[in-house]
């Protein structure tokens, strides 16, 4: 008897098993379709009775993550971040013509549009009463950071930032502190011979924020604090899962240790400040106790969170952006020996007219043109902030679109720094072109700092040094520099 009954009990697992195996894929498709469904349907009701306008092509894609597992498999794994909007443009054909090419998705947990052409990212950026600041988690950039924050409280603190970074006074003392420790560590580069020039440049330009921002010496301290920087910087376009074992949840550990970190060192420097009556909150000089003597017109100072959020929120602008920065510009010039030419002809021609003097100054930056236009180019060319975050504040009608109330809004501004309708060959780096950081109120509030350091360290790059790198950036960089 049980010999007759195996065969049906095989046969009865193999129909189980064939069931499952088609109705699992059905079921996902039936689901991915009324996602999108529902967006659509939720949107109509919504509109009903107002001019007829449609969402923006695309598809909402599987509930919750959406399109976030496509987004990062482009980045991580195919390492052709632009391949995600390129295959909406071939899907869509070019979504409602020339000037709109935007479309819908669901990224990072949230309904959001993605905007991809020169106009519909203008229409963004530049209406600020129509979309404020949506980064996939606010917190992780901080709640009251100047990232964050809207209207008068924005406009406050930005001035402050643009004043105690941007202004030409304080690029003038920057450029005093921070050149000799450029040029210190280009020395050492060039005795080592062979250096990970990724590593290296990081470490540079974080001794540099840490000492100019917070007036911290690199210890084993500041080392922790890089540490939790690069956790923060790796789970800021993460997908938001928070379990022990993601990215995102390690960002948010780092930040609150960041925190943390820095919140000790305004109770140290409020005690020194009480400890020396009448002296300025430690009487440092640097970004911290700028915030944290910082009056609005009726007196009323930063408290401690905002200052603690908006000093975690300049290191991290100021610091992972400017090393990758010079690291790529490294890279370019070492693939293009006639730009590197040019760059030498101009800084060593400035250098001659110091007559010896070894450091130049802001009045000499302002002479090199074509140092400048490699800056540019690094820029655009890298695309260190490949998107920008805003939500809408309102339904905001666009060319027969309707972009709705508190979807999320992403400015894909890669794809017009490397798009063959703006640039002929916008994968060369060409430096005799062009403007790269952000627009709008919230055009980079560090822009000049950013340019600043990166003319010094090709100065000084250009000038003393000659290298000769192994092209491969994806391990870091490995260059050779001689000391000429
Ligand atoms: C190569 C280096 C840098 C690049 C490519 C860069 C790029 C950008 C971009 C594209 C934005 C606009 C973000 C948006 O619209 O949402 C921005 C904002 C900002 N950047 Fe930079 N940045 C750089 C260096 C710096 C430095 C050195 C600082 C120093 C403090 C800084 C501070 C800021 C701040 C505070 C904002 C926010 C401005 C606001 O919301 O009003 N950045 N940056």
């Amino acid at each position: 008897m049980s010999g007759m009954q195996t065969p049906v009990g095989a046969m009865d697992w193999a129909w189980r098993l064939g069931l499952v195996a088609g109705a699992v894929p059905l079921l996902a498709l039936a689901v991915w379709h009324c996602t999108d469904a529902f967006h659509r349907a939720v949107f109509a009701c919504r509109r009903r009775g107002t001019r007829a306008t449609r969402l923006p092509p695309g598809h909402m894609d599987l509930p919750f993550v959406g399109e976030t597992l496509a987004l990062l498999w482009y980045f991580h794994l195919a390492r052709r971040p632009d391949g995600f909007v390129e295959a909406k443009r071939r899907r869509y054909g070019g979504a409602g013509g020339e000037g709109v090419d935007m479309y819908r998705t669901h990224l990072f947990g949230s309904p959001t549009v993605l905007v991809c052409s020169p106009a519909s990212n203008k229409l963004v950026l530049q209406s600020p009463g129509s979309f404020g600041t949506g980064w996939p988690d606010p917190e992780l950039v901080g709640l009251s950071s100047v990232i964050n924050v809207h209207g008068s409280r924005h406009a406050r603190l930005r001035g402050f930032i643009v004043a105690a970074v941007n202004s030409p006074n304080s690029l003038r003392s920057f450029a005093e502190v921070i050149q000799p420790r450029v040029a210190a560590p280009l020395r050492s580069w060039a005795a080592k011979g062979t250096i990970t020039a990724a590593t290296e440049i990081k470490k540079v330009t974080f001794e540099n924020i840490c000492r100019t921002f917070v007036s911290m010496e690199p210890s084993p301290a500041t080392a922790k604090i890089d540490e939790w920087f690069a956790g923060l910087v790796a789970g800021l376009r993460a997908f938001q899962l928070d379990m022990p074992g993601t990215a995102f949840h390690h960002a948010r550990k780092c930040r609150r240790k960041l925190n943390s970190v820095f919140r000790e060192e305004l109770d140290r420097r409020k005690k020194a400040k009480n400890l020396a009556a009448g002296e300025e909150e430690g009487g440092h000089g640097d970004l911290m106790s700028g915030l944290m003597q910082m009056e609005d017109e009726h007196g009323r100072r930063l408290g401690d969170d905002e200052v603690v959020d908006n000093i975690v929120s300049l290191v991290l602008g100021g610091y992972e952006s400017t090393s990758s920065a010079i690291t790529w510009a490294a890279y370019h010039l070492a693939k293009s020996p006639a730009v590197l030419a040019k760059l030498r002809e101009e800084n060593l021609a400035i250098a001659k007219e110091k007559n010896g003097a070894s450091f130049i100054t802001l009045d000499d930056i302002s002479k090199m043109k074509y140092t400048a236009k490699v800056v540019e180019e690094t820029i655009r060319l890298t695309n260190i902030s490949p998107m920008l975050y805003r939500a809408a504040l309102r339904d905001i009608e666009y060319r027969g679109y309707t972009i709705p109330k508190g979807w999320k809004v992403i400015v894909w501004i890669r794809s017009l720094h490397v798009d063959p309708k703006y640039y002929d060959d916008p994968l060369s780096f060409n430096p005799d072109r062009w403007d790269v950081f952000g627009g709008g109120e919230r055009i980079c509030a560090g822009n000049m700092l950013a340019r600043l350091q990166l003319t010094i360290m090709l100065h000084h790059l250009s000038c003393g040094v000659a290298y000769f790198p192994h092209p491969r950036p994806i391990d870091g960089a490995a260059m050779s520099f001689t000391e000429l």
